[in-house]
């Protein structure tokens, strides 16, 4: 049996971005132990790259604004796939929340009377985003530290779990190994807490960083969890373009919420060619109309630049397609115009849009207080993940909960920007006190030594492999080219059947990936390992593509490009069948609560 040391909390939570921390935060404030793992370094989560702010209807701004209003744009933005309950304690809660995290510390901007400022942003009625300048997440995640770190949570960094240990149908705890010198590590642990980010890095372009490699999925699949809608992944319609070394690099919806406009090689302004039906009265189809909403004309309608990010990057496509792009294969976002409104544009973007400023000036050399930016689409989140309670955050596994991006059903088909960050910490609070509840009620399991000893086999193979394996590198690579080309922004059945085909040459390949001898600082051993997880995203997500034949939110059929009623009534889950396979089950949305249909409809 290989060596390994263990530790014991009442909570593990794994993952230490946003709803991590919160997590660790309400277990340890409910007299539990807690133990917290993160895959990098602690306060280096991709929580800090989540830049324009964090939606909550404080009406600080726009008194109009209510939680009804949040919940309806929240539906409308997730076409109804969403799980309700979700949509509406995320609306209720979220204005607490931020107001919490006020009271811990967080620095937010401030309205001309010392309120909470808050910014336009896609799909959402009314200006809802609290921030701090286009670096709201870097403050969320400095703020829960600080205040996380005097409530005694043990943190574990730079460790990486690798399977999620059981007993009979509950999960006792986790597998892991310690980056730096590759060292196992057992936690034994009453409840667990998923918090670990979405699966981007099974995409060529990504605005994701490096931990994106779906571990809490796969995970929780692997451990007998339901995983739901993982065909609805977003592709965020402004990433860098330009050098191809920061491809995918994410330049926040802020910038459109300041007012910056996409236009296309002509110069015009191509979302004004294409407002969807359901958006005609809320969207202007002028430029001045949307300028006077920029600046707070409760009586104007958005800019379509501010229709949801399925629309704007399905347009931004278009435009590329049809040979009217930027120099690069994107299209021009300009913030710079502004200055035909305001006299000092420069100091405004700088103050506004600090992170975007040095982002183009120190990446591409563009200062864009002066010329317009490069931008195209990026993969940017997964609103599918780990099926779950709407209230507890339980998984369909005991003692297994899930929160923020890797949990499933608050943004349904689509997520609205901003509505990342209020998930983060209204439902990671809700996790890490469901969990601690979870672990006063229960004991220790019973850690099962077989299911230790296997794992610590599977993680020690690629060093068993030598030159005879492959480099794993090389296969992460083909499968992120492969996935862009085939499940991307716009999907079709040969297309998915291509993707599932080449999933399992691609598995095969995994099998045979090698490592050098060596475990310390060793990052092709963790990618040999992750490929697993990758891979097993990747193909969840396809299948569920193939299954879906509409178009709606972010997934996108060129063979069934119309929504399709029968589509809209089921959500597709998915689960590991006793031989191993992967099986799709397409299991009917609960109806909804008739008050909430009310508040619906009264929105249209
Ligand atoms: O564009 C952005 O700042 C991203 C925000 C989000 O995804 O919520």
């Amino acid at each position: 049996m290989s060596k390994y040391t263990t530790h014991e909390y009442d909570v593990l939570v794994i993952g230490a971005g946003g709803a991590g921390l919160r997590a660790a935060i309400e277990a340890s404030g409910s007299g539990v132990t807690c133990g917290l793992v993160c895959k990098s370094l602690l306060g280096k989560a991709h929580t800090v790259m989540a830049e324009g702010g964090m939606a909550a209807a404080l009406a600080n701004v726009d008194e109009r604004d209510s939680w009804t209003t949040h919940f309806a744009d929240t539906m409308r933005g997730g076409q109804y796939l969403n799980n309700w309950r979700m949509a509406e304690l995320h609306a209720k809660e979220a204005p607490d929340r931020v107001r919490e995290l006020e009271a811990w510390g967080a620095v937010m901007d401030r309205t001309k009377d010392g309120k909470i400022l808050q910014r336009n942003f896609g799909g959402h009625k009314y200006p809802r985003l609290a921030h701090v300048g286009d670096r709201t997440g870097l403050e969320m995640i400095r703020t829960l530290q600080d205040h996380g770190i005097h409530q005694g949570i043990q943190v574990h960094m730079e460790v990486t779990v690798v399977e999620l240990l059981t007993d009979g149908e509950r999960v006792i705890g986790a597998f892991a190994y310690e980056r730096d010198h590759g060292r196992f590590v057992v936690f034994k642990a009453k409840a667990v807490v998923m918090a670990t980010g979405g699966i981007g890095r099974a995409f060529r372009i990504t605005s994701n960083s490096w931990e994106y490699t779906g571990d809490g999925h796969a995970l929780a699949y692997l451990a007998g969890a339901d995983l739901m809608d993982m065909e609805f992944i977003q592709f965020h319609p402004t990433g860098m373009v330009w050098p191809p070394s920061v491809r995918g690099i994410l330049v926040t919806e802020g910038v459109r919420g300041e007012g910056g406009i996409l236009t296309n090689s002509e110069g015009r302004r191509f979302m004004f060619d294409d407002i969807p039906d359901a958006y005609t009265s809320s969207t202007s189809d002028n430029e001045e109309e949307g300028w006077r909403y920029v600046t707070g004309d409760k009586s104007a309608r958005r800019p379509p630049e501010l229709l949801t990010r399925d629309h704007v990057a399905r347009c931004i496509v278009r435009e590329v397609k049809a040979g009217r792009g930027s120099p690069h294969g994107g299209v021009f976002l300009d913030i710079a115009w502004i200055k035909q409104h305001i006299s000092d544009s420069e100091a405004h973007i700088k103050k506004k849009l600090p992170s975007m400023y040095h982002q183009f000036k120190e990446l591409a050399n563009v200062d864009i207080t002066q010329e317009p930016m490069e931008v195209g689409p990026t993969t940017h989140y997964v609103m599918g993940g780990i099926k779950v309670d709407g209230d507890s955050q339980m998984s369909t596994v005991p003692g297994l909960f899930a929160a923020g991006e890797c949990a499933a059903g608050l943004h349904g088909a689509n997520r609205l920007g901003g509505n990342s960050l209020s998930d983060l910490v209204v439902f990671g609070k809700r996790a890490g006190e469901y969990a601690a509840k979870f672990a006063k009620d229960n004991s220790t399991g019973q850690v099962n030594d077989d299911q230790v000893s296997k794992i610590a086999a599977w993680a020690e193979a690629p060093f068993e492999r030598g030159n005879s394996g492959e480099n794993p590198f090389t296969i992460q690579s083909d499968l992120q080219v492969m996935m862009q080309d085939k499940v991307g922004i716009v999907r079709e059945e040969n297309e998915l059947n291509e993707a599932l085909d080449a999933l399992e040459k691609l598995k095969a390949r995994a099998e045979h990936a090698a490592a050098d001898v060596n475990r310390d600082y060793n990052p092709g051993w963790h990618t040999a390992m992750d490929l697993r997880n990758l891979l097993t995203v990747s193909e969840a997500s396809a299948r569920s593509a193939l299954q879906r034949t509409e178009s709606r939110g972010a997934h996108t059929r060129l063979d069934h490009p119309d929504k399709n009623d029968e589509e809209a009534k089921v959500n597709n889950v998915v689960r590991k069948g006793s031989d191993g396979q992967m099986l799709i089950e397409r299991i009917p949305i609960t109806p909804i609560r008739n008050d909430l249909q009310q508040i619906i409809e009264e929105n249209k």
